[in-house]
């Protein structure tokens, strides 16, 4: 992080004189002195700063240097553009705080394409957004991880506790009051977004791609946020569509089909002793297709106490999911710790109006603490219908989970 901080100072500072030819350098100078049309914002468009579209060329410096002039060097509402053309970029930090009036605005029209050098990240991000308040981020244009390069890297299967992250491809790190839409996310590398340490940031009409073989390559990765509303996107990835990570509060997820992945998981939880509680997270109104499972809450057994409470997901519709109801607190221990000794409490859930069809004959399988059993769990209205191979029991399990079953239930109650 620090690195790159200071590779983005580097960056701006160079500007004047790098590598761009003296007749673009003019050129950058005339276009910066246009005067402003309209009432509109100012436009810094990277390719007045020298970015060449042409899919090979290193775009940092001017990425770097039109972030620079748009957020620290001017007095009018400024928008970053990215238009139309193919940019290859390594890693990349857009820091404020900005002095430009809010919001701050980045248009992506054309694609931005990873640097698929692994000794190119010092961290694991590629895209960072950071120390920004009031950061608008739009456009239909693609942000392309280039992640089949990367992905043979990814030694999480075999280290499972201690793996070294790729880099996600768009990290927002205390970013407020913000507004993320309709882009894509193409194949990241790991995370396609990681929000951490955010509020008040809405995302909506995302398209995140990648192969449901792909490793980590969860939609969005969301932890220490709050007020975070997540809604009207496509996720498909070889993980989480999205992940709630800890000290999560206030989380909205509505209108979200999911799949492939592995659903939209509360978790894992407890890995690390410092992980803090998640306290207020719905889902609404989303479709799981072909995923492993579909609502989740899953927590390691822990070493040091914390709670999920709190939690609804209501009006789902399920379609081929192997695991539409999971609470796992074994997670990330093997079969072995059953029933879980988690030091994580979770109390407060709901399951409701879950429609459709899985191919798992335990459709509901709610596994808590022998420690702290779950309190207030409810499950109601969950409809669905076995379409996995025949002659099996449809069942429901559940373990130190006093779940409290209501309305139309398939499969049967625990
Ligand atoms: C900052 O703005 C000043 C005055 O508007 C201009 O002369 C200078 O080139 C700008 N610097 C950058 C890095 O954009
Ligand atoms: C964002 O909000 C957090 C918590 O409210 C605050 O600590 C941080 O300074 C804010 N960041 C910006 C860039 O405003
Ligand atoms: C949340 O952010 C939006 C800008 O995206 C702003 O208009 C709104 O006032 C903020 N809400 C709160 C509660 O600060
Ligand atoms: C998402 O983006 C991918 C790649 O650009 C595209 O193939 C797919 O059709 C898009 N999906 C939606 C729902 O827009
Ligand atoms: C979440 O965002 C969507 C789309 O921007 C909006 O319609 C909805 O009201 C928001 N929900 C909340 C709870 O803020
Ligand atoms: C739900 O999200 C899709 C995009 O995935 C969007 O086309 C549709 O309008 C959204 N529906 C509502 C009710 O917001
Ligand atoms: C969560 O939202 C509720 C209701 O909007 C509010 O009262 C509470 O302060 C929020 N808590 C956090 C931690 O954001
Ligand atoms: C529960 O979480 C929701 C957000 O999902 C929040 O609006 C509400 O205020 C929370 N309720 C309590 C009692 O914390
Ligand atoms: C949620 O989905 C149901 C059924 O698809 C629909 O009737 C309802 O209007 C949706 N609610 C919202 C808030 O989008
Ligand atoms: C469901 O997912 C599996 C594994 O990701 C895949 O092999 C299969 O083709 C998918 N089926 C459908 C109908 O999409
Ligand atoms: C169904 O399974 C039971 C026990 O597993 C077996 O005895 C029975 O023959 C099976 N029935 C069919 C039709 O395969």
């Amino acid at each position: 992080m620090a690195t790159a901080k200071a590779i983005f100072f580097l960056g701006v500072a160079l500007l004047s004189c790098s590598f761009i030819g003296a007749s673009r350098a003019l050129e950058t100078r005339r276009s910066l002195l246009l005067p402003i049309l309209n009432n509109g914002p100012q436009i810094f468009d990277v390719t007045k700063f020298g970015a060449v579209a042409d899919g090979e060329t290193d775009n940092i410096d001017a990425f770097r240097a039109a972030w620079g002039a748009a957020c620290k060097n001017s007095t009018t509402e400024a928008k970053v553009l990215i238009p139309e053309g193919t940019y290859r970029i390594a890693q990349t930090m857009f820091a404020g705080p900005c002095s430009s009036p809010k919001p701050i605005t980045i248009e992506v029209i054309g694609t931005v394409i990873a640097n698929t050098d692994p000794s190119e990240y010092v961290s694991p991000e590629w895209f960072t957004f950071e120390d920004i308040d009031g950061l608008v981020l739009t456009g239909t244009g693609v942000f392309d991880g280039q992640g089949a390069a990367m992905w043979p890297f990814n030694d999480c299967k075999r280290t499972k506790n201690d793996c070294a992250p790729l880099p996600a491809s768009l990290k927002f790190n205390k970013v407020n009051n913000s507004m993320v839409t309709g882009i894509t996310s193409l194949n990241s590398m790991q995370f396609h977004f990681h929000i951490h340490g955010c509020s008040n940031v809405s995302l909506s009409n995302l398209n995140i791609t990648a192969p449901g073989n792909s490793p980590n390559t969860d939609g969005m990765h969301i932890s220490s946020s709050y007020m975070i509303n997540v809604s009207s996107s496509v996720i498909g990835t070889g993980d989480d569509c999205i992940s709630i990570g800890h000290s999560t509060t206030n989380l909205t997820i509505h209108n979200i089909t999911c799949g492939p992945g592995h659903g939209i998981s509360v978790g894992s939880l407890g890995k690390r002793p410092e992980e803090r509680s998640v306290n207020g997270v719905s889902v609404t109104n989303c479709t799981f297709v072909n995923t492993t499972n579909g609502a989740r809450i899953k927590t390691w057994i822990g070493t040091v106490a914390a709670e999920v409470k709190n939690i609804t997901y209501e009006g789902i519709i399920m379609k081929d999911v192997q695991n539409p109801v999971v609470i796992d607190q074994s997670y990330g221990s093997g079969l072995s710790i059953v029933p879980s000794t988690s030091v994580w409490k979770i109390s407060d859930v709901h399951f409701r109006k879950i429609k459709g069809t899985t191919v798992s004959n335990i459709a509901v399988s709610l596994q808590c603490s022998t420690r702290n059993p779950c309190q207030g769990v409810e499950v109601a209205d969950v409809d669905l219908a076995y379409v996995g191979p025949l002659n099996t029991t449809f069942l429901s399990s559940c373990l130190n989970a006093k779940a409290i079953f209501g309305g139309i239930l398939n499969p049967p109650p625990c």
